[in-house]
């Protein structure tokens, strides 16, 4: 049987991509975020992960808002790295695991979420920079995945209670791949930043704090952050916390904290990584 080992959740900030890319890691700029990411280099490659379910949306690369799904999932066998307008980042294609995508579709769909299925998909920054972060710049990808898509950039996004509920979905979805496959789940963005308006540059850093605070332990409190909150506190691009509830819904009742990380900025963003021991 398949089985949800872990959760890691982390920003997925561009720029940390194109730092990487240019060889920025040890600039007095960027060395403190990266040294806020050494332990989980060292323990994935410990835990050697054979699927990564990550949870991340498009930026418009993918998608347009002539088509905006909620909720996707990708079943293809491989995505090529998608030309955000510098020219696709130098990492390797992304493989996926069909037959546990397949099975997820199947199993996610019949127990009421109505994913779209995706077949051929090129990947941004937001699910490329935090295998980066995980990784490095390996020659190949030493992991599978699984992208889950949510819609976090067209009104209305799903609330953080849908996304909590399909974290859950996502656990029985593998628990029932007969495969043994050692699975995380990712959930990535935020945490507080806002990219436009009067407030653009905004960042919260106690509300970001109390948010990884009760993210193992108190999760039915951030279940309940509705819309207006997110863009009150965490700036109008913070909605892409919804996505580390999927993470958190996914991981079961009970979860020990391995490694917490919080870093401001990174380019306009706040930065907050955990890596959750699912129990
Ligand atoms: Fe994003």
């Amino acid at each position: 049987m398949a089985r949800i080992t872990a959760g890691v959740t982390t920003s997925h900030v561009p720029a940390i991509g194109a730092a990487l890319d240019q060889g920025k890691q040890d600039s007095d700029y960027w060395s403190p975020l990266f040294e806020g990411y050494e332990w989980s280099k060292k323990w994935i490659a410990e835990e050697e992960p054979d699927v990564i379910v990550l949870v991340y949306n498009d930026h418009a690369s993918a998608f347009s808002l002539e088509v905006i799904p909620t909720f996707a999932i990708g079943c293809a066998d491989e995505y090529p790295i998608a030309d955000e307008g510098y020219g696709p980042r130098p990492v390797p294609s992304v493989l996926g695991h069909v037959d546990l995508a397949c099975h997820m579709a199947e199993s996610l769909i019949l127990d009421e979420f109505d994913m779209t299925v995706i077949n051929q998909m090129k990947v941004d920054h937001g699910l490329s920079v935090p295998l980066s972060l995980l990784f490095g710049q390996p020659p190949a990808w030493p992991v599978k995945v699984v992208p889950i898509l949510v819609n976090v950039i067209q009104y209305p996004p799903p609330t953080g209670e849908r996304c909590f509920k399909l974290g859950q979905a996502i656990r029985r979805a593998v628990e029932s791949f007969d495969d043994d496959l050692n699975v995380q789940v990712w959930g990535t963005g935020g945490m507080s930043h806002q990219l436009q308006g009067p407030r653009a540059g905004l960042i919260n850093q106690p509300w970001d704090n109390d948010f990884l605070d009760k993210i193992a332990d108190n999760a039915d409190e951030l279940r309940k952050i509705k819309h207006l909150e997110y863009v009150r506190e965490a700036g109008s691009e913070g909605i892409e916390l919804v996505m580390w509830l999927i993470m958190r819904g996914a991981l079961g009742d009970a979860v020990d904290v391995l490694h917490r990380f919080y870093h401001v900025p990174a380019s306009n963003t706040a930065v907050g990584h955990l890596v959750l021991r699912a129990n």
